[in-house]
């Protein structure tokens, strides 16, 4: 370029030459953005890096809540970078980037900003090593007014969405870049720490304390990667038919409710097998459970491979809907993920449908008899009906209307289309945007491809816009016979799942 210019300049060239030039110039090394753009939580993630690797290796006393340690992050810039964001709230004890020693300040709002000695060139790998010791549950460390870390009677909990990696480790915390994971934690003998994915190693340390290494080698987000800490009886480890490794724990104070969730969890193979029928195969490599003491988390969530679960949920007796409602996450959630907060209902909406699709397996209820319960059964004025699921905002963002209006879409886009897309499109969807995110524009863009039909009126209907849709998830005959029909066999129990799970939000 240079050499053909200096004798072919054309003027109209000189100008191109020296916006070039300019652009070039504009390009020289910046600060990476703080926030990834999410409409929601403007200072989530980051900019101008993308992270492959997390390694964290950390010890946990659960007497003093103090956690300290060393997160290795293993990136490749993006942009040519004067300086970069990562989102933590620990106080940190030194960086280093590519092996040099980097300044860096904390910011209130969660932001750790790191400036290397020298800049980092667009497409550089980069080794990022954080050093910490903290106590994550000090109740000025909050995102969004709350603090995310639970401490508990035997250890600790970092569970929740959709932040809390800012409490234990160093990220660019989005579900627009997910990473492979190496999480260790040492902590004393007579408590267990659970993770995602397969357990490497449980190492004596000379101390006495028991080091736990774990490995998730499948892309994972941030806020579906977690520890658990604390004392968990009946830890098995097995393997599932399809020779998967299978880690299940029970805490060590469930009372009544450990053999009802023992008889639900126990069965998450057999559900992940009827969710491959449905969804195509399971995308991780590992399977199981971890079920809390009653109350201590109050919900439960979709961590990759091994979701958790408050005790409560089977306070009724098993609950296999909401063992559905969680592996079908690790297709809905984990990994096709959402690619702004705003599209939860992609989350939620999908493992509420799964939930009506176990119940039919099960003889107890099908989705359209569900839906149409639903339908039925929540009055036009109620406040249910105000809450957009396409755009709930961040503070109905795990509203009701996210998870049962959201299911009540997917039937609605099953009656229009009709049986044979919508299996299609159930599969599609998640095979196309494995291990990736995505907008409900590009889902409505595919159900439209699948079907050949034009959608967006339906969408906006049940996901943009506020009352009750005049016509039922099954569409204007169903309307018109609408005899408030017998109430499925499972529908107290998913309504139980979802109050819980939605509570959570709150
Ligand atoms: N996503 C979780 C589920 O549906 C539930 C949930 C909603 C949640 N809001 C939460 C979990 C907040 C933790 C924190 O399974
Ligand atoms: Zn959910």
């Amino acid at each position: 370029m240079r050499k053909l210019s200096r004798f072919t300049l054309s003027s109209a060239a000189a100008v191109m030459a020296t916006v070039l030039f300019t652009s070039t110039a504009a390009a020289a090394p910046s600060p990476g953005a703080p926030g990834a753009g999410d409409p929601y939580y403007p200072l989530d993630g980051n900019g101008g890096y993308d992270v492959s690797h997390y390694d964290i290796r950390l010890t946990y006393n659960p007497n003093s809540d103090l956690l300290s340690g060393t997160t290795t992050i293993l990136a490749r810039a993006t942009q040519e970078l004067s300086q970069f964001n990562l989102d933590f709230l620990l106080r940190v004890n030194s960086v280093r980037v590519n092996n040099a020693a980097a300044r860096f300040t904390s910011t209130d709002d969660g932001e750790l900003v790191v400036t290397p000695t020298r800049p980092l060139a667009l497409g550089a790998n980069l080794t990022i090593v954080v050093q910490y010791s903290d106590v994550p549950s000090n109740p000025e460390y909050t995102l969004n007014g709350f603090n995310a870390w639970t401490r508990t009677p035997t250890g600790a909990l970092a569970i929740n969405e959709p932040q809390i990696a800012p409490w234990w480790y160093p990220s660019n915390n989005h579900p627009t870049d997910k990473a492979t994971f190496d999480v260790s934690v040492a902590a004393p003998q007579g408590v267990e720490v659970l993770s995602n994915g397969n357990l490497i190693s449980r190492q004596q340390m000379i101390n006495g304390w028991i080091r736990w290494s774990w490995r998730s080698l499948r892309p994972q987000n941030t806020y579906n990667t977690f520890i658990v800490v604390g004392q968990y009886d009946d830890l098995r480890i097995s393997t599932t038919p399809n020779g998967q490794p299978y880690i299940n724990a029970y805490a060590n104070d469930l009372g009544d409710n450990l053999d009802p969730a023992r008889a639900s969890i126990e069965r998450t193979p057999e559900v992940t097998e009827f969710l491959e029928t449905q969804f195509g195969p399971y995308p991780f490599e590992a399977q199981g459970g971890v079920v809390t003491n009653n109350g201590e988390l109050g919900f439960a969530l979709e961590t990759q491979t091994r979701p958790v679960y408050d005790g409560l949920f089977f306070r009724r007796g098993s609950n296999t809907s909401v063992v559905a409602h969680e592996m079908a996450h690790m297709w809905f959630g984990d990994s096709v993920s959402v690619h702004g907060w705003t599209d939860i209902w992609l989350n939620e909406g999908f493992a509420t449908y799964a939930e009506f699709l176990w119940s039919e397996w099960n003889g107890e209820g099908t989705p359209a008899e569900l839906a149409q319960f639903l339908y039925d059964s929540i009055p036009a004025d109620s406040g249910f009906w105000q809450v957009l699921p396409g755009n709930p905002g961040p503070d109905n963002q795990f509203d009701d209307a996210v998870y049962d209006r959201g299911g009540m879409t997917l039937q609605a886009l099953r009656t229009a289309i009709g049986d044979d897309a919508f299996r299609q499109l159930l599969r599609d969807w998640p095979t196309a945007k494995r291990y990736s995110d995505a907008t409900t524009a590009e889902f409505i863009a595919m159900a439209e491809a699948v079907s050949g039909q034009q959608l967006d009126e339906l969408f906006d209907t049940w996901l943009f816009t506020a009352g009750k849709p005049e016509v039922g998830p099954n569409g204007a005959v169903a309307a018109r016979t609408a005899t408030v029909a017998a109430e499925p066999k499972s529908f107290q129990k998913i309504k139980y799942t979802h109050e819980l799970l939605a509570q959570a939000g709150r």
